[in-house]
């Protein structure tokens, strides 16, 4: 007889994914104790005119869950790093209360889908640089994990005419977050498909390896699973 391979729900599914992939976790969490992993996506760095409004985006995951996570985004000022805003996060999906310590900038992640994004208002050419987004997890014992994110901060006053300069910088941005777009999806999918491996294995749980938070875009790819070994 045929074992056919069960127990894996529908990957568009949100909240229910994430609770099964909870439960899984813990219960499978005493065989494999996978590291938090904080995550900038797949395209590290942005380039964005002085003056505009940018997002660093942030996200963490855990296959064996977060209890009172700490986090914080870290602004390496010239070796020095100053703390842009810290918080603690109890559990997943709850909304945790953040401590800013750099003007403009405003917690944009919620902690929706484990995102800890922030967004920077009207940056200027000091706010060019590298962020850090930093985790720690006390389940593993305070071991520290942390993604880093670069904002370029260009100036849009290159070409001589100003309507001109305007419109070419608007054209530009389009076609920049067009390709960004093209490539975080391309690359999303590249990811998923390497990541099923990769976390099938450090999981222990086939159900809970379809990760889809990395990137924050909660479609995937149903058809990216592995072929279920039949007997
Ligand atoms: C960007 O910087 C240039 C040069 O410092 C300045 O002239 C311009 O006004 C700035 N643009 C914005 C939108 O702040
Ligand atoms: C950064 O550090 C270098 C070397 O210490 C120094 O020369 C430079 O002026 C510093 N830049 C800023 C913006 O503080
Ligand atoms: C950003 O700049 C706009 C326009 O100058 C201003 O209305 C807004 O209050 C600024 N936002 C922050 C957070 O500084
Ligand atoms: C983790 O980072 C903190 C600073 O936030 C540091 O004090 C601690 O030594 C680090 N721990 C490890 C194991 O690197
Ligand atoms: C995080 O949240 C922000 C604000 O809601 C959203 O714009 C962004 O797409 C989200 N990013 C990720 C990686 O989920």
């Amino acid at each position: 007889m045929e074992v056919q391979w069960v127990g894996v729900e529908p990957p568009r599914l949100g909240p229910p994914h994430t609770a099964v992939r909870l439960i899984l976790s813990m219960l499978l969490g005493i065989w494999s104790a996978q590291a938090l992993e904080m995550s900038v996506g797949k395209i590290p760095f942005l380039e964005a005119v002085n003056g505009s409004t940018v997002m660093l985006p942030c996200t963490y995951s855990s296959c064996i869950g977060i209890k009172n996570l700490y986090f914080n985004w870290q602004f390496n000022d010239n070796g020095t790093m100053q703390k842009v805003c810290e918080s603690v996060i109890a559990t997943e999906g709850i909304e945790p209360k953040v401590s800013i310590y750099r003007d403009r900038v405003e917690f944009v992640g919620k902690n929706h889908h484990n995102n800890i994004s922030i967004v920077l208002w009207n940056i200027t050419f000091e706010d060019g640089g590298q962020y850090t987004c930093f985790g720690r997890n006390p389940k593993e014992k305070g071991k520290n994990h942390s993604a880093i994110f670069n904002l370029i901060v260009v100036d849009e006053l290159r070409v001589v005419d100003n309507t001109l300069a305007t419109i070419i910088a608007s054209a530009v941005g389009g076609a920049i977050a067009a390709i960004m777009g093209f490539m975080l999806l391309k690359n999303f999918t590249l990811f998923v498909l390497s990541k099923l491996e990769e976390k099938n294995k450090e999981c222990l749980v086939t159900s809970s390896g379809i990760d889809n938070t990395e990137n924050g875009l909660s479609g995937s790819k149903a058809d990216s699973k592995p072929t279920p070994k039949k007997k």
